[in-house]
């Protein structure tokens, strides 16, 4: 792959990135709290809204039944979000790739108003290599341009929000589907695309339930979370057993999904045994789109999309 052109383009502005990186990296020393990887996990399960039924107006699922954080809407309008990351790097010198980055604490960062002076805004959040994580947010009022239904299974019937996703990533979830199904395989999808405001919804109940620190190992801080990319999305088996749970891991659908995700352009995002470089708990269901040559590039090395752009954060 020519990886300074194409889908990749957005890696590109490698010297303002060293020198953003190195910013970050002085910027983050003096902190070396890791994250670490629990077992609870009330992720992105299957849910039941009813009554929605026109996804340009839902911004956050009013909810019904389920119980599970990730379906319940918090409307007291607080923020326990209070984004706080570390990013070290790790020799942004030999990087081959930029994550596109626009400088430390550009773009107004949205979660809790200010930006840290350890966080940035990614330049070119349309590229589906996009990095999105705990340092890198999406400019303020972010929303994909291009979302569609992908023609899956979901764990739910209603044509909400959260099962659009990103054309490209869309098409990719399909084939990828249909080739599980060959294999005997029969995945759905449990949350796909989400807007701030609902990312926000989330945060907000999972730092009710568990408290802050907890919630930030496992749910994305609004402005920061690959979901509002409408290139991730969370995956289960069509039963909808242990959707966005640990248990998920055991399945043969997981299995599946990290033996061939690649193949389709997809990553498991958040490895097991790489928490403290994406900064949260392994999850096994969650995928992000990236196109095939970098999934297959990741996939092969077994590393992260940090990794693969040289930025490693160091979690918190
Ligand atoms: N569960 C992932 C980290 C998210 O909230 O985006
Ligand atoms: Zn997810």
């Amino acid at each position: 792959m020519n990886r300074t052109s194409g889908r990749a383009k957005a890696a590109l502005a490698a010297s303002t990135l060293t020198l953003l990186l190195t910013a970050v990296l002085l910027a983050a020393c003096g902190n070396g709290e890791s994250t670490t990887a629990t077992s609870n996990n009330v992720g992105e399960a299957s849910s039941s809204q009813g009554g929605i039924t026109d996804p340009a107006t839902v911004s956050s699922d009013p909810v019904t039944d389920s119980g599970n954080p990730d379906e319940a809407v918090s409307s007291d309008g607080t923020s326990g979000a209070s984004p706080s990351a570390n990013t070290g790097i790790t020799d942004p010198g030999t990087s081959t790739e930029s994550p596109p980055v626009s400088g430390t604490g550009g773009g107004s960062p949205p979660a809790s108003g200010e930006a840290q002076p350890d966080q940035a805004v990614a330049t070119d959040p349309d590229s589906i290599a996009v990095l999105v994580n705990k340092q890198l947010g999406l400019p303020k009022d972010y929303e994909p341009k291009d979302l569609v239904y992908p023609d899956v299974t979901f764990t739910f019937k209603e044509k909400i929000e959260k099962r659009m996703m990103r054309k490209e990533a869309a098409e990719a979830l399909e084939e990828m589907f249909a080739g599980a199904k060959k294999d005997g395989i029969y995945l759905a999808g449990v949350s796909g695309y989400r807007s701030y405001a609902r990312q926000k919804a989330l945060f907000e109940s999972y730092v009710k339930k568990d408290g802050e620190e907890k919630a930030k190992t496992y749910s994305a801080v609004p402005g920061y979370s690959e979901h509002e990319t409408g290139l991730a999305i969370d995956v289960s088996g069509s039963d909808g057993k242990c959707a966005a749970e640990d248990c998920f891991a055991d399945t043969e659908e997981a299995a599946w999904i990290a033996k061939h995700a690649h193949e389709y352009g997809f990553i498991v995002r958040f490895p097991k045994g790489k928490e403290d470089i994406t900064g949260y708990k392994y999850e096994a269901w969650h995928i992000r789109f990236v196109g095939k040559e970098i999934a297959k590039d990741i996939a092969e090395r077994g590393i992260t999309l940090e990794e693969y752009y040289n930025a490693i954060p160091v979690s918190k």
